[in-house]
């Protein structure tokens, strides 16, 4: 692994130009973390870089030699399995002269050749050649010629994460608590496994971390979703429809958030929902063609058909890996900063893969009907959203009045509760998860690791 020497001509200790804990106060935090350019820099590589950064999932690469491109921070990086099945994570930079030498967003390659001068790499990372080589007296051994990648990168259960970190711990344990939480999202599943489908991708003006402050917030769902709360019961017949949970009091419902530890949150809504096959598709809100599709399913399947609905209707989770991975219902949603008020978005679809035919013939019309579910909230949730997260980059253009508050539940009595492992649980509209995620943000910002790359040798 090399070395990496600090950047010339920029500060190269953010982490002791900023006073983080004036920034980060235990009900607060400071405007700046939002808006300052260098705190952002900082950021992209004491976070993401620093700790486990989701990358991409296995199901997009199932073939050696298939690739996504991605980026881990603001490097740009080709995740690929490479021809002995290995997954790397590989800077998408030439060792020539630095332009990215992947330039589709997907494919399947054995080689990349730079599109600039023509130098050519095995999908390793390890230099293949280059045109001309008698104009060259180097040695085109030398490993500083192949392409710098990624030293870490493991996955979990298809997930696939990356850390410039030599000391981060394994990727299993930085995920401690959250691992059979994604093991649940994941069991209910036929095979325990799902396949990802093509993306929804939004941009919104405004920092990364307001989406992820975001993520399990239970307060703002009555006042921001309203309109959705309304159209998902505007046709119901019976039973109160999608997130109406929330519509009353939410704290005195069953659901509940939770700190995980290392930044990750869980907010779990399947409590408010009767623990029966075909309670969760019963409060699925409407969707085009849902009863000709419901109607077929019931007829080839009969009683298993409950179960089966259940796999098309949006499950109530929020499964939060910090700093970029928000497995939401049915959907993965991947947070992509690109500066420090601007932010992409991509939810990706989850298809049901069912290889030992456990849905008996009727996997097509389950992923169907699971599409049409998925369409709802990118379309009629996720915008209104977005609109908050530019609407709070703009109100904190207004420097004289620099807090944000996150205290709701701090020092209430009785309110938030913490486990003998350290799991911290609370209301669903508890701001706890908020501000334990800064306390680990401030941790990581005030003293970021060493970071390396790797060649091939
Ligand atoms: S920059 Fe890639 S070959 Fe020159
Ligand atoms: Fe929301």
């Amino acid at each position: 692994m090399e070395d990496l020497k600090p950047r010339a001509g920029r500060p190269t200790d953010a982490a002791a130009s900023f006073d983080w804990d004036a920034l980060v106060h235990d009900d607060r935090v400071h405007r700046t973390i939002y808006t300052d350019p260098d705190i952002f820099a900082a950021e992209m590589t004491a976070i993401f870089g620093g700790t486990w950064t989701y990358l991409a999932h296995e199901s997009q690469i199932p073939e050696n030699h298939d690739f996504v491109t991605t980026l881990l921070g603001l490097r740009p990086i080709i995740v690929v399995r490479d021809a002995a099945g290995v997954i790397r994570a590989l800077f998408n930079r030439c060792a020539h002269r630095g332009a990215t030498v992947c330039r589709a967003a997907a494919g399947s390659a054995r080689v990349f050749q730079c599109p600039y001068h023509g130098w050519t790499y095995f999908n390793t990372g390890k230099l293949s050649g280059v045109p001309w080589p008698d104009g060259y007296a180097c040695d085109f051994d030398d490993a500083k010629y192949n392409l710098a990648q990624v030293p870490r990168v493991e996955s979990y259960r298809g997930f696939i994460f990356g850390t410039l970190n030599p000391d981060a711990a394994s990727l299993v344990d930085h995920l401690g608590p959250m691992a059979p939480i994604i093991d649940q999202w994941l069991d209910r599943h036929p095979g325990g496994r799902v396949r990802l489908c093509e993306a929804n991708r939004l941009k919104y003006k405004g920092n990364w971390k307001l989406a992820y402050d975001n993520s399990a917030d239970g307060y703002h769902v009555k006042f921001s979703h309203r309109s959705l709360l309304e159209m998902e019961n505007r046709l119901k017949v019976g039973n109160q429809k999608g997130m109406s949970f929330y519509k009353d009091a939410p704290d005195d419902a069953p659901m509940y958030v939770q700190y995980l530890g290392n930044g990750n949150h869980f907010k779990d809504k399947r409590p408010n929902i009767e623990p029966r096959p075909g309670a969760l598709w019963e409060i699925e809100g409407p969707h085009p063609g849902m009863e000709h599709f419901e109607e077929r399913l019931r007829e080839r399947l009969g009683e298993a058909a409950a179960r089966a609905l259940d796999l098309c209707a949006s499950e109530p989770v929020n499964i939060n890996i910090f700093p970029n991975l928000l497995i939401l219902g049915n959907h993965i949603q991947v947070l992509q900063p690109r500066a420090v008020d601007e932010t992409d978005t991509t939810w990706y679809g989850t298809a049901v893969v069912d290889d030992a035919n456990e849905l008996d013939g009727a996997v097509d019309d389950v992923n169907t009907l699971r599409m049409r579910a998925l369409e709802s909230f990118p379309n009629f949730g996720e915008v209104d959203d977005a609109v908050n997260f530019e609407e709070i980059q703009r109100g904190l253009m207004a420097e004289e009045d620099p807090w944000v508050y996150m205290h709701r539940g701090l020092d209430v009595p009785g309110r938030v509760k913490t486990d003998e492992n350290g799991v911290i649980t609370a209301p669903a509209t508890d701001e706890v998860f908020m501000r334990e995620t800064f306390k680990h943000w401030k941790r990581l910002m005030a003293s970021p690791p060493k970071l390396t790359i790797q060649r091939e040798t």
